[in-house]
């Protein structure tokens, strides 16, 4: 159901996870009536309205952008150009990877929550300054801090949601690597899958190094493979999800 404009501004609206149709990401509303409803990162003020709600419902997320300084500005362009570019692609790298490992290790990973986590993951950007988001350059000690917590940021406005915890965890860790080397640092009674976290973190960086970035070119699909063979090297990825990344890019990859 879709609501009309006068309506949308006046019913609160929540987030209730996210859904692929036709290989394209859909975040998934519920108003205040309890209607649910399909949108992309398109409508604004609708978004605004949901992760408002999100910040409202933790107070945690307050504390932690004041921790950073960083002012409570909700960035729906971000938003929309993270659902409709890169979440959607990572979501179908992620599942597209999913689908090539042996039933094995499959079986260590429940396909829903890759799902959904991989369509929503960086959804804590759009608390992040886009002054960081964007910036032409590297960047200072300072800036990568504030750009790391978008991680704990997306777990802590859509914890309140009515995701899963293995969601949750993957989006929370989808920065963490085999030696957990990466953000933010887990638990030691940690329970999330380590391959569910390694197939959305490869697909993440695989999507993000296919793209033009403001800082630098898009890379090509050899160039982005030797990059992330570097990391299986230094013992960051697992092997088998590596090889399930290369048939994926050699199958479906092709420009
Ligand atoms: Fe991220
Ligand atoms: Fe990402």
């Amino acid at each position: 159901m879709l609501l009309n404009k006068s309506n949308r501004e006046n019913k609160k609206v929540s987030l209730k996870g996210a859904v692929q149709i036709n290989h394209s990401s859909f975040f998934v509303y519920k108003d205040k009536s309890g209607n649910t409803f399909l949108k992309t990162g398109e409508d604004e003020k609708l978004h605004k309205s949901a992760v408002q709600n999100m910040i409202n419902s933790n107070p945690h997320i307050a504390r932690l952008l004041k921790r950073f300084r960083i002012k409570p500005n909700i960035d729906t362009k971000t938003l929309n150009e993270l659902t409709c570019g890169h979440m959607n692609e990572t979501c179908n790298i992620a599942i597209g990877v999913y689908s090539l490992l042996s039933g094995d290790i499959k079986s260590h990973v429940d396909k829903e929550s890759l799902k959904e986590a991989s369509m929503l993951h960086d959804l804590g950007k759009v608390l992040i300054p886009s002054k960081i988001l964007n910036k032409p350059a590297k960047l200072n000690v300072k800036e990568r801090k504030i750009m790391n917590i978008h991680s704990t940021l997306g777990y802590e406005l859509l914890k309140t949601q009515d995701l899963s915890e293995e969601t949750l965890s993957l989006i929370r860790y989808h920065h963490q690597n085999l030696k957990h080397s990466g953000y933010p640092a887990l638990p030691q009674e940690n329970t999330s899958s380590d391959i569910g976290v390694q197939i959305i973190s490869i697909a993440d960086k695989y999507s993000a190094l296919r793209e033009s970035r403001v800082y630098r070119r898009r890379l090509s699909r050899t160039e982005a493979l030797l990059i992330l063979y570097r990391e299986v090297r230094e013992g960051k990825i697992m092997p088998a999800v590596y090889n399930a990344l290369f048939r994926y890019a050699e199958l479906y990859d092709l420009d």
